[in-house]
This record gives C-alpha cells, sequence and structure tokens, in this order.
C-alpha cells in the first residue's frame, strides 16, 4: 500500500509518496505565492494551496496503481487564520504564522487577561503569530468579516477539508491556535469566550494519527484516488517534521531548519516552562512537546541569496566559506520580527560589525551564523529548564547545507543526527496516515521501522569553544537595538 504526506509550507506545498515499509517512492513540491501587504504582515490565498496540493497530487501519484493508495495526512504551517462564510467561502486571505500585525491583540491577552490566566487555560502565553489573537484583529478591524465567520480553521485543515467535507484539526496543530486547553486536549471555553467564538465554528478535534474520513467522490475522481482512500487528523508541520526525524517519546530534541527555525522536544508527560517562553503544545504521538520558534531561518539565507547577492548558488556561495569561528560580522535575522525568545513583532535584521575589509563571504557567513545563534537562543531556554539535550536531528531545506550543520553543531555545542531523509512534516504526514490505516500499531513503531540514522556531525571543542565567545556578544546585540527597533516600527 501506499501513503501521502502532504506538507503544506509557507513557500511551497511538498508531497511524499511513501510505501509501507517506510521507503520514499516520489516527493513533489509545488510553489504559491506569499503576500506582505504591509510591513510584518503576510497573507496567503487558501484556494491558492488547494490549486497547487491538487496539482502535485496528481503529478505525485502519476505512473502508481492508485488503488493502492490507501492513507493520506498532513503537516501544515501553523496558526494561520482561515475563515469561512456559510457558502463555504474563503472570507479573507489567510494570516500566517509569521504575521505581526496582532501587537495590540497581543499585548491585550498578555497584560489585561494577563499571563497566569492564559497559560492556565491553555499552558501557553500570546505570541502575535498565534491564532487567537488574530481573530480579535479580525473582530476588531474587520468587523463585517467577523460576523460572516461560520467555520475556523487552519491552513492544512482547509486542504483536508476540501478533501473529506469534514471540520476537522489535531491537537498538536490546534494548540498553537491559544484556544485549547492543552493538558486536557479540549477546546478552552475561557479563551473561547475572550475571543468571541463558540464551539459551533472550530474543528472537531482528533489525535494526529486518527482517521477523520475519506476522500469525498466528486474530489476522488477528479484525482484518481480511491473512494476509499483515508484521511488522518495530520500535525502541525513541527510535529509532523518529528515524527518524520523519530523525535518521538521523551526528551529527544528536532531541529528544523525551515521558513521558520525551531527546537522541538518531545515529551511523555505534559509539561510547561516557567515564564511560558516556549511554546507548550500536543504532539501528535499523543503525548506532548516544548518548543521555541524564531521567524526567519532558511528564509534569511534565501533573502540573501536571491533578493540581495542575487544567485542561485546557493552550495557555491558557502564552499567559499572556509574558516569558522573569526567571523567579527554578526547578522540578527529578525526579517519578519521574532518570537522565541524576544516576542517582539517589532525585532528587525540587521548586519553588525562591518569594515572595510569585511567581504561578501564574510556577510553570507554572517547570516547562517546569525540563524544558528537565534536558534540556540531557543535552546538555551530549554536548558535552563534543566533539561538536558545532548544532540539533535535536523531537518528542513537548511538541513541540506554541510556547512550550516557544522556551524549548528558547534554554535550550539551538541551532536546532530542526519536523518537518511531530511523531509520532516511531509514524511511525517506520511507516517501519519500509515499509523490511521493499520500499517503501525503507533507512532512510536512506525518511527522506530522508518526513521534512519544516517550521519552525526560531533562539535569540535576548539570550535565550539570560539562560537561560545561569539555567542555571548550576539546575545547583546538584541538589547542595545531593541529602543532602535521600537522607533523604526513607529515610523513604518
Ligand atoms: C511554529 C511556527 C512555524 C510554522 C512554520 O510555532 O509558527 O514553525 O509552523 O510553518
Amino acid at each position: 500500500m501506499y501513503y501521502i504526506g502532504v506538507d503544506l509550507g509557507t513557500s511551497s506545498v511538498k508531497l511524499l509518496m511513501m510505501d509501507g515499509s517506510g521507503k520514499i517512492e516520489r516527493i513533489v513540491s509545488r510553489e504559491y505565492p506569499i503576500a506582505f501587504p504591509h510591513p510584518g504582515w503576510s497573507e496567503q490565498d487558501p484556494d491558492d494551496w488547494w490549486r497547487e496540493t491538487k496539482e502535485g497530487i496528481r503529478q505525485l501519484t502519476e505512473g502508481f496503481d492508485k488503488s493502492q493508495i490507501a492513507g493520506l495526512s498532513f503537516g501544515g504551517q501553523m496558526h494561520g487564520l482561515v475563515i469561512l462564510d456559510k457558502d463555504d467561502q474563503v472570507i479573507r486571505p489567510a494570516i500566517l504564522w509569521n504575521d505581526g500585525r496582532t501587537q495590540k491583540q497581543t499585548d491585550y491577552l498578555n497584560n489585561v487577561i494577563g499571563k497566569d490566566k492564559l497559560s492556565a487555560y491553555t499552558a501557553n502565553i500570546a505570541f502575535a503569530g498565534f491564532t487567537a489573537p488574530k481573530i480579535l484583529w479580525v473582530k476588531e478591524n474587520e468587523p463585517e468579516n467577523f460576523a460572516r465567520i461560520e467555520k475556523i480553521m487552519l491552513p492544512k485543515d482547509y486542504i483536508a477539508y476540501k478533501l473529506t467535507g469534514v471540520h476537522s484539526s489535531d491537537y498538536s496543530d490546534a494548540s498553537g491556535m491559544l484556544l485549547v486547553d492543552v493538558k486536557n486536549r479540549c477546546w478552552s471555553k475561557e479563551m473561547m469566550e475572550i475571543c468571541g467564538v463558540e464551539e459551533r465554528q472550530l474543528p472537531k478535534l482528533y489525535e494526529s494519527y486518527e482517521a477523520t474520513g475519506t476522500v469525498l467522490p466528486d474530489v476522488a475522481k477528479e484525482l484518481g484516488l480511491p473512494e476509499s482512500c483515508i484521511v488522518a487528523a495530520g500535525a502541525g508541520d513541527n510535529a509532523a517534521a518529528a515524527i518524520g526525524t523519530g523525535t518521538v517519546g521523551n526528551g529527544k530534541c528536532n531541529i528544523s531548519l525551515g521558513t521558520s527555525g525551531t527546537v522541538f522536544i518531545s515529551s511523555r508527560d505534559f509539561c510547561v516552562d516557567k515564564y511560558n517562553a516556549l511554546h507548550a503544545f500536543a504532539h501528535a504521538d499523543g503525548h506532548y512537546h516544548l518548543m521555541g520558534c524564531m521567524l526567519s531561518a532558511a528564509s534569511c539565507n534565501k533573502w540573501w541569496m536571491d533578493d540581495i547577492i542575487r544567485t542561485d548558488d546557493y552550495g557555491g556561495e558557502q564552499k567559499k566559506i572556509e574558516k569558522l569561528g573569526d567571523n567579527h560580522v554578526f547578522f540578527l535575522p529578525y526579517l519578519m520580527g521574532e518570537r522565541s525568545p524576544h516576542n517582539n513583532p517589532n525585532a528587525r535584521g540587521t548586519f553588525t560589525g562591518l569594515t572595510m575589509d569585511t567581504t561578501r563571504e564574510d556577510m553570507t557567513q554572517a547570516v547562517l551564523e546569525g540563524v544558528a545563534f537565534a536558534i540556540r537562543d531557543s535552546l538555551e531556554v530549554a536548558r535552563a529548564q534543566g533539561l538536558e539535550i545532548p544532540r539533535a536531528t535536523i531537518c528542513g531545506g537548511g538541513a541540506k547545507s554541510p556547512l550550516w550543520k557544522k556551524m549548528i553543531a558547534n554554535i550550539l555545542n551538541m551532536k546532530i543526527d542526519v536523518i537518511r531523509s531530511e523531509e520532516g512534516p511531509a514524511l511525517g504526514g506520511a507516517m501519519l496516515a500509515a499509523v490511521a490505516c493499520g500499517e503501525y500499531p503507533s507512532v512510536e513503531e512506525a518511527a522506530r521501522a522508518i526513521v534512519e540514522i544516517v550521519d552525526t556531525v560531533e562539535p569540535k571543542p576548539e570550535l565550539a569553544e570560539k562560537y561560545e565567545k561569539k555567542y555571548r556578544v550576539f546575545k547583546e546585540i538584541y538589547p542595545a537595538l531593541k529602543d532602535v527597533f521600537d522607533k523604526i516600527a513607529e515610523q513604518t
């Protein structure tokens, strides 16, 4: 049998076909646009997602015996607000996870409702990218749209809805809405009241590996899928990536270097950090996780390569970087503001330490190192909780770069395990579908059977020591510039 994993990302949808043994048969990817209608805002059209997902499924399955496609599931960009009216029409473009327009609503939730209450209701505090502040933003700024809301959903749940007609979500992704009581895995009545929404507008919640339905007959016909094809609830992309990298059970860590950068720590038991600096969410294996998320990771390198130095030879640029640990140029990677740990949509990117002899290579290196330093910021929050994290797997587009992996290992001073497939969320999605179809008895069993570590990048003590000193400097740059960032934002 075959299983399809759909990773509904920010720049593209990636689709992966896996057989029952976990062998990846084919991967396809289809891009769609993202709009930045105002500095710090970010939106997409859900119908672009649906069109490209359908085209991707056609490409993915071409030439295969489609009657053997038993199941499909997802990893999806988290926190995005998709709203439908009574005729199932999308009311406005989706407001994405890296959109920073909700500072006022986030401040209201954290300071007027209060962090203690939010944490008691949901295990989390408000961050600008979360869904609840976006609902409040629509309520305040687009009351006519708010009044028309019949269904609220997350990005991947829109695709699931189009495929099955079932308004569903899963606990891992829904945790990032700030509407779920994460510990008890149910909607929070208090949060629904605060946001002015009713349970009938929200999706029914499932475990990620549970079937929510099968493909609707007309969609099955259009895509050539069997009507028996089971759709499983799926997961937020980070939880799906964790499944695809074997980050299940207790105390394992995965680092994702995608558009966003995340540090994901699995936990068998519910846990929440003292200051709610990390997100305390449900995991797709039926348990829980802690996560730190930076908003611009591989996207910083993409911006630098594509838009600034204008090259598509990412590998060639990186080959010119020979010496690590001595760069005097620093880069703050806050091109979309920052979530973890600063929780500040006004934060901005900056280069520091430039001199007349600074080269293009130094600046490219600073971009890659800046992202790694910012990942370390999240890791430090986890370490401050007493969590011991000696090693991590790595996935996402940035994980394809050997240089970046070496920087991460030395800047974080931890072992980085490289797995056979870096396609974290898409593979995780296919694995969730396989569990829903009974191919594996549990997510942990599927991970044990499928995920394979093929290499480990070890930190070198001398280089790690040099980077330790650089990290101490990096840590001082944001506090030194914070007020300047606020002034820049005031003038934008
Ligand atoms: C996680 C987050 C991002 C998106 C990226 O909290 O906001 O990692 O899920 O797609």
